[in-house]
């Protein structure tokens, strides 16, 4: 495929049929950028004038003032890694320089008052068969599965997904924590999944696959890693790209509103899905950028 093309303003976006929103958008600022993986706008479209190339916007700012701009109920599946609430200042894994986001809110019940707005902000841009999962861990997990309770409604839940990383310390005084939790909700009473395969363990299928179980064992990605780009709490892309493809149809629309080094939308790229990036970090915008391009030119 032709190389990618950047332009300085979002012009286009595609709706999760397929079809284009049309005109150009308000929600294009100033800082958003929009990369194609076909080098032309008319290399994006097929002969009825559906767009076949997938779209990746990104945008600097609090998701909060973002997405009540971008039109609603227009993505497949929502993706997010916000803030654990740590309560520690990060720092890039590369320099050791910190990097500008608050990992700390003044307890449990402020970041669940700083989060709710947020999801419910994600809720009014999801599809009636939208889904959203909220990558957490051992710290507020308890606290994000009510305020989804609240916001989505006890009877979307999905899934608790256990992503089991293996790297780390351990602990002499209990169990070393190994896991994050992902916590996985409809918006309605249908939703679009396509179980994921991964290698089988038994004996009995050695050399298989079978279908993940809601344990999904992936390797958090080493100090020296090919694919890791310097941001502290980068996520590995054979973890987003399990759930991507297992969560967003082909061709549909995904949002990452804290993408941060912007791996969930280089696994949409990758995947044929167009995405929406957003996050409050300018340097994380800078990042994610250049890996979304590097996934169009490598096309
Ligand atoms: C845990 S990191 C995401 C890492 C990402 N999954 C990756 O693989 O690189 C959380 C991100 O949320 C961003 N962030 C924090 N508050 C935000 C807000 N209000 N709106 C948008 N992004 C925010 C931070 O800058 C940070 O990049």
């Amino acid at each position: 495929m032709a190389a990618a093309a950047r332009t300085p303003r979002a012009r286009r976006r595609t709706t999760g049929d397929g079809t284009h929103a049309g005109r150009d958008s308000t929600l294009a600022d100033a800082r958003a950028g929009t990369i194609t993986r076909s080098g032309t706008r008319r290399a994006a479209r097929s002969a009825t004038g559906r767009a076949k190339a997938a779209l990746v916007q990104i945008h600097h700012g609090d998701c909060l003032d973002v997405l009540p701009r971008l039109e609603p109920r227009q993505f497949h599946f929502c993706c997010i890694d916000p803030p654990f609430n740590t309560g520690s200042a990060k720092r890039s894994s590369r320099s050791g320089e910190q990097l500008g986001y608050r990992d700390s809110f003044g307890g449990l019940d402020a970041y669940i008052a700083w989060l709710r707005p947020r999801l419910l902000a994600i809720h009014r841009v999801l599809r009636d068969d939208g889904t959203v999962l909220v990558h957490c861990d051992w710290r507020a997990s308890h606290r994000i599965r009510v305020l989804l309770d609240e916001v989505f409604g006890e009877r979307r839940f999905l899934n608790h997904l256990v992503w089991q990383y293996g790297l780390g310390g351990s602990s002499p005084r209990m169990f070393a924590r190994k896991h994050d939790d992902l916590l996985w909700y409809a918006k309605g009473s249908s939703w679009w999944f396509n179980a994921p395969r991964v290698p089988a363990t038994s004996q009995r299928l050695k050399g298989q696959t079978k279908k993940a179980t809601d344990v999904l064992e992936v390797p958090s990605i080493n100090n020296m890693a090919k694919e890791r780009v310097g941001w502290p709490t980068q996520k590995p892309l054979a973890l987003l790209e399990l759930l991507v493809g297992a969560c967003c149809p082909p061709g549909g629309a995904v949002l990452d509103c804290f993408c941060g080094s912007g791996t969930t939308l280089v696994a949409a790229a990758r995947l044929g899905r167009s995405a929406v990036g957003v996050d409050a970090d300018a340097r994380a915008v800078e990042l994610a950028r250049g890996r979304v391009e590097a996934v169009c030119l490598a096309d």
